[in-house]
């Protein structure tokens, strides 16, 4: 490998934007000190789409066919930003040439095809994460660091929600992400894999789950290529609008979780609340920079919520706030992540979040659809 790592992106919509954006403020800050990423190829099927990505971002080159890309010798690591279905398909081609590994969320659109992608990259010794990018929040690696150091004595449980308003218009045209083959379910994958990967990394795996799954707006326009709605025409929709699960974890925590993405009022509204025998934290995205803690140790009348402003002193918080109190963005997140990746590239380290966990996830997505198949409970 030549001292940069060579980058081909597959997918050049929204994501692929966000991860090009990620690459070249990396690009800045490791230039002087250490390995950087070198952005090589763009690819997609609308090639004008990766073209302008080409244009923006400064890649060498652009195509509208992955395949061709990811045998090419001047690629060192392929990153998946295309529709979920089509992870598989890319990240096996690509792990069979020998390249490192991003995948973007979920892994896949069942455990099956996970567990496929899992060997491939294992057997071929490539270094692999998917981008579960929330473990990068400082304030929630704060809230693991905490865990782990048993500030919260045994953990009973967790509660969490995540909640947005993007599909609550009824009239909103369906796209990849409605489709059970092309995103593998509805809120539950989409919103749920970012929550289901952190209840994890904060409580340990779930042996079982019960859960509900609701589809709500039974239909939604059709739009064509250029995003117009074609008149009189909808599609029926079969995926969850918003899903509720109650998990056991392998410690006898309890949890839930409920997704939804009709939720007026709530933007992106991703919150934990933890309660353990010596405390308890809170955690909502809405206030990115903020954990609150609870001490119960302290003498009943001086007991409640204390809210910690993130930054500095805590997991990544001095990297990007100018000072604490000034905060990080999301896509901060992504650029650590991919940060982390290329490090692990350049050394030959494995890198976490990784796709085992993506299998994961995918596992517990998969044992929540079937158990509101079921209408009871499953193993995991
Ligand atoms: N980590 C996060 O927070 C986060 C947020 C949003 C989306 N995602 C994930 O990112 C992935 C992409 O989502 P998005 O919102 O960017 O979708 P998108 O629809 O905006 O972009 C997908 C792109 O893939 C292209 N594409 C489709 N088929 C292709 C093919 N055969 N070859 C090359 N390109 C092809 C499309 O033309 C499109 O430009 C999904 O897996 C999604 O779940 C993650």
């Amino acid at each position: 490998m030549s001292k940069a790592v060579r980058i081909a992106l597959i997918g050049a919509g929204w994501m692929g934007q966000i991860h090009s954006e990620a690459y070249c403020r990396l690009q800045t800050k490791t230039a002087v000190d250490g390995v950087g990423p070198e952005l090589r190829w763009v690819v997609d099927v609308d090639e004008p789409r990766a073209r302008r990505l080409m244009d923006t971002y400064g890649y060498s080159n652009c195509s509208d066919n992955w395949q061709e890309v990811i045998a090419r010798n001047d690629v060192d690591l392929v990153d998946v930003c295309v529709h979920n279905s089509l992870h598989r398909d890319i990240v096996l081609a690509s792990a069979r040439a020998g390249k490192h590994l991003l995948c973007e969320k979920p892994l896949a659109t069942n455990p099956q095809a996970a567990d496929e992608m899992v060997r491939a990259v294992e057997a071929a010794g490539v270094v692999h994460m998917i981008n579960f990018n929330y473990r990068r929040v400082p304030a929630i690696a704060f809230a693991r660091e905490l865990l782990r150091q048993g500030e919260l004595g045994a953990v009973y449980q967790i509660r969490a929600l995540f909640a947005q308003d993007f599909a609550a218009n009824p009239e909103l045209p369906v796209s990849w992400r409605f489709s059970p083959d092309l995103a593998g379910g509805g809120s539950l994958v989409t919103m749920g894999s970012h929550a289901l990967d952190l209840m994890r990394w904060l409580m340990g795996n779930v042996t079982t789950l019960v859960s509900m799954t609701s589809t709500l707006v039974p239909d939604r326009p059709v739009a064509d290529e250029e995003g117009r709605v074609v008149p009189g025409r909808r599609a029926k929709i079969s995926v969850d609008d918003a899903t509720s699960i109650m998990a056991r974890f392998a410690s006898g925590a309890a949890g839930s979780l409920e997704t939804t993405w009709l939720a007026h009022g709530r933007k992106h509204h991703l919150e934990f609340e933890l309660y353990g025998s010596r405390g308890a934290l809170h955690f909502n995205s809405e206030r990115l920079n903020e954990l609150r803690l609870c001490d119960a140790t302290v003498p009943l009348a001086r007991r409640g919520f204390t809210t910690i402003l993130v930054g500095e002193p805590h997991p990544y918080g001095g990297e990007f706030m100018l000072k604490t109190g000034m905060g990080i963005g999301i896509k901060e997140t992504f650029l650590l992540q991919l940060e982390d990746l290329i490090a692990g590239v350049a050394g030959g380290v494995q890198v976490e979040p990784n796709f085992r966990d993506g299998l994961e996830v995918d596992r517990l997505i998969a044992a929540a659809l079937e158990s509101a198949k079921l209408g009871q409970w499953v193993k995991v």
